[in-house]
């Protein structure tokens, strides 16, 4: 019998029980994340098939200063705010053109890690102290808070990343909404989204060679196994990533190869699995032109200007509120 840890995560816990006892079993993809995740997903940022960092800082390396200037910035001031700012190597590259520009700025990462800010915020003091910065620690609708914070600057709101593409249509729409409702005409928001494409191409990145994805998913066993006391012997589950090209929804899956009981101390209950039966852990949604318009125009928001890398892989895209 495993031992639990003497903490444990109550939300985790209950979020791990429902999941589990749907009839469509799935498991949330922001429990990927803990420090063995982290150190997976940076092996998958850098990975062959996983095109979108790469698209991403090909954007930012080269249209900074079009993306600065497309936000109009008034009095040469601004306050940027970063969701889910990670290691912030991609935003690194927009701040330095901020500097040279002579740009007053503030800074404010947010992300869910305490070790991601804690890291991103000493490295960033050093290598720009020119930009005041200071980090916070929370989740995504922390964010709305610091949207909303009083302050005469206007601000350059960050979800980059393709982030978005973790959340379902409905959520998606209403998060951005919920960010619109807290803009301010000076403010700009600058979305991420990972396009359509080849469908070989999205496959490829869920499914990457070196295994790396596979790990990143089956890490989530791991994790009930640890922090739970689970007994999920992973060699009875299999990764199975599927990408459909008309809903543009790419969804990983956790499959049992057969009929298995996994018990679960801290929930002190036995869940069933059939031979076959899935767990679904994650969507990475990819955009077309009209769904991020369409996301726009039910946000009050209007595209100031779209950026994208030279393969059109991936798209920045820079709202303003609506003017009408
Ligand atoms: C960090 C959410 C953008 O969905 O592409 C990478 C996470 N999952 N490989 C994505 C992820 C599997 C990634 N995001």
């Amino acid at each position: 019998m495993n031992t639990l840890p003497s903490q444990i995560n109550q939300r985790f816990a209950q979020d791990v029980e429902e999941g589990l006892s749907l009839q469509l079993k799935k498991l949330p993809s922001k429990y990927f994340y803990d420090k063995k995740g982290d150190e997976l997903f940076v092996k998958i940022m850098h990975c062959e098939e996983y095109y979108p960092t790469d698209c991403e800082l090909e954007i930012l390396k080269e249209q900074s200063i079009q993306i600065i200037e497309a936000c109009e910035l008034p009095k040469d001031r601004v306050n940027v705010i970063e969701l889910g700012a990670g290691d912030g190597l991609k935003t690194r590259e927009l701040l330095k053109v901020l500097v040279q520009q002579h740009i007053e700025t503030r800074y404010r990462p947010v992300d869910k890690s305490a070790n991601a800010v804690e890291g991103l915020v000493s490295k960033l003091k050093k290598e720009i102290p020119q930009v005041e910065t200071s980090g916070q620690v929370g989740d995504y609708f922390e964010i709305l808070n610091q949207v909303n914070a009083r302050s005469e600057r206007s601000k350059l709101i960050l979800f980059l990343g393709s982030t978005i593409g973790n959340m379902m249509d409905e959520v998606a729409q209403g998060f951005v909404r919920a960010i619109a409702e807290n803009m301010k005409e000076d403010d700009r928001l600058l979305i991420g989204f990972d396009l359509k494409k080849e469908p070989d191409i999205v496959r490829a990145a869920y499914n990457d060679q070196q295994g790396f994805t596979r790990a990143f998913n089956m890490n989530l066993l791991e994790r009930i196994n640890h922090e739970l006391g689970g007994n999920f012997d992973l060699n009875k589950f299999k990764h199975y990533p599927v990408y459909n090209p008309q809903t543009g929804t790419a969804k990983s899956y956790l499959i049992s190869l057969c009929d298995q009981e996994v018990y679960i101390e801290a929930l002190q209950k036995t869940f069933q699995f059939e031979a076959w039966e899935s767990i679904h852990t994650e969507i990475s949604q990819k955009y077309s032109k009209s769904r991020v318009e369409a996301i726009a125009r039910a946000s009050g928001l209007q595209i100031e200007r779209t950026f994208s890398d030279q393969r059109a892989y991936f798209a920045d895209v820079l709202f303003k509120k609506s003017s009408t």
